[in-house]
């Protein structure tokens, strides 16, 4: 079967800079299967499953659950909805080796990813957005600044070389991730629009 037409999107950024929020609006223009690994790896703790208890103590903490859990989940996932038109993936890959083990994934598709989107916002903002959501929410990761300063660190340590690894591919675009939701929107859909030229 070919999937070389298939529309594949990673939205990047730190905890907090609407990745969640603007995967709402991608998946509904573009009629896309959302992989959010944060809601998966919620998922299966709410279901008490083996995995989800795992993940819970790296989760609690703020740091980031091994990669080959999250990448047999991922992997499940993408098995489950082989039929899709492509996938948003939102908060993963969160390292080099989960980046690798994507890319291999979607090759086994005969596809690869069209662009990463990478939304950029202050760090001040993004403490007071995400100590707000964790007002309203039941994300214990939320409301503790200390917990959301680790996941910061993870992101700095982990996550943001990735920026290299897509930029040197040519499938890095920045996008200011403050402001109104729709102009940020709409960034988002022209970075897509040019990387599926
Ligand atoms: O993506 P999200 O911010 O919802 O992730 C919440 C938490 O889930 C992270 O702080 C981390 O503990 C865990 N996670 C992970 N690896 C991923 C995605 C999420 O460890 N790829
Ligand atoms: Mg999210």
């Amino acid at each position: 079967m070919a999937h070389t037409h298939m529309l594949n999107i990673v939205i990047f950024g730190p905890p907090g800079s609407g990745k969640g929020t603007q995967s709402e609006k991608l998946l509904d223009k573009f009629q896309l299967k959302h992989i959010s690994t944060g809601d998966l790896l919620r998922a299966e703790r709410a279901a008490e499953t083996e995995l989800g208890k795992q993940a819970n103590a790296f989760i609690c903490k703020g740091e980031l659950v091994p990669d080959d859990v999250v990448i047999g989940m991922v992997r499940n996932f993408m098995v489950n909805h082989s039929d899709s038109k492509g996938f948003i993936f939102d908060g993963f890959p969160r390292t080099v080796n989960q980046a690798i083990a994507l890319d291999s994934m979607l090759d086994e598709s005969k596809t690869t990813i069209t662009c990463v989107l990478g939304l950029e916002v202050g760090e001040n903002e993004l403490v007071s957005r995400l100590l707000l959501r964790g007002l309203s929410s039941s994300r214990i990761d939320d409301q503790d600044e200390n917990t959301i300063r680790t996941r910061f660190k993870e992101y700095q340590n982990k996550t943001l070389p990735l920026q290299d690894f897509y930029q040197i591919q040519g499938k890095y675009c920045s996008i200011q991730g403050t402001g109104d939701l729709s102009t940020i929107f709409h960034s988002l859909c022209a970075c897509v629009d040019k990387a599926r030229k």
